[in-house]
């Protein structure tokens, strides 16, 4: 069984995903943490995100632990956004992502093109997002716990950018497969949220 989640930035798909993975006892990735991953070795070598090359030869070469808390950081999220909008980056971090899909049992993905390219064939597909108001505030004061200093305006900005890239990006834009469902959290707090994600998978998936 497989379960796509996908969604902009701050929506709450990771938390949803986590939840489904734990509620149907299924492995979860963070697809989003891939691309991270290779902005983060990229800003470490002091690359340039404008660089298609240097992007890919920082997916070939990967040494970032995925528990590193600079992967959340505004600057990695900016390069992540860059470095994704590359075809050659998608293509070399794909096979990774549809063998996690793929194996045994299924597993749990949420990113931005799960339900459209990585795992079309998926049994349940969700949707998730909220307004940029909603999700800029979640963001705002998720940095601020991080004990980060952040100014909501500038993180509505950042967010409103990151959508439109995201978005508009000719390689696998984020946007929401034909026969993935739309759960719009901005009115749910993170337990409502969860509750309607299993509420509508199971729906989906026809289980008692
Ligand atoms: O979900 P996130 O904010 O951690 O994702 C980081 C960046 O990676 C984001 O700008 C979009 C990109 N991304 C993508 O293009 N495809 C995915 N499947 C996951 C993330």
């Amino acid at each position: 069984m497989i379960i796509a989640v996908d969604g902009p930035a701050a929506s709450g798909k990771g938390t949803i995903a986590r939840a489904l993975a734990r509620h149907f006892g299924l492995p979860h990735m963070d697809t989003g943490l891939l691309y991270r991953a290779v902005a983060l070795q990229l800003f470490r070598w002091g690359g340039d995100p404008g660089n298609e090359f240097e992007a890919l030869r920082a997916c070939h070469e990967l040494g970032v632990d995925p528990a590193d808390p600079e992967l959340r950081t505004e600057t990695v999220s900016k390069f992540a956004s860059a470095v994704s909008a590359y075809p050659s980056v998608r293509t070399a971090l794909l096979e990774r992502q549809q063998e996690f899909a793929g194996q045994p049992g299924g597993a749990v993905l949420d990113g931005r093109d799960i339900g459209t390219v990585i795992a079309p064939q998926a049994d349940a597909k969700l949707f998730v997002t909220a307004s940029p108001e909603v999700r800029a505030a979640r963001r705002h004061q998720e940095l601020v716990g991080r004990g980060m200093a952040a100014h909501l305006a500038d993180v509505l900005n950042d967010i409103r950018a990151r959508d439109a890239r995201d978005a508009s990006r000719e390689t696998a834009p984020l946007r929401q497969a034909d026969d993935a469902i739309l759960l719009d959290t901005s009115g749910l707090d993170v337990n409502a949220a969860i509750a309607e994600a299993i509420r509508l998978v199971e729906e989906r998936l026809a289980l008692p």
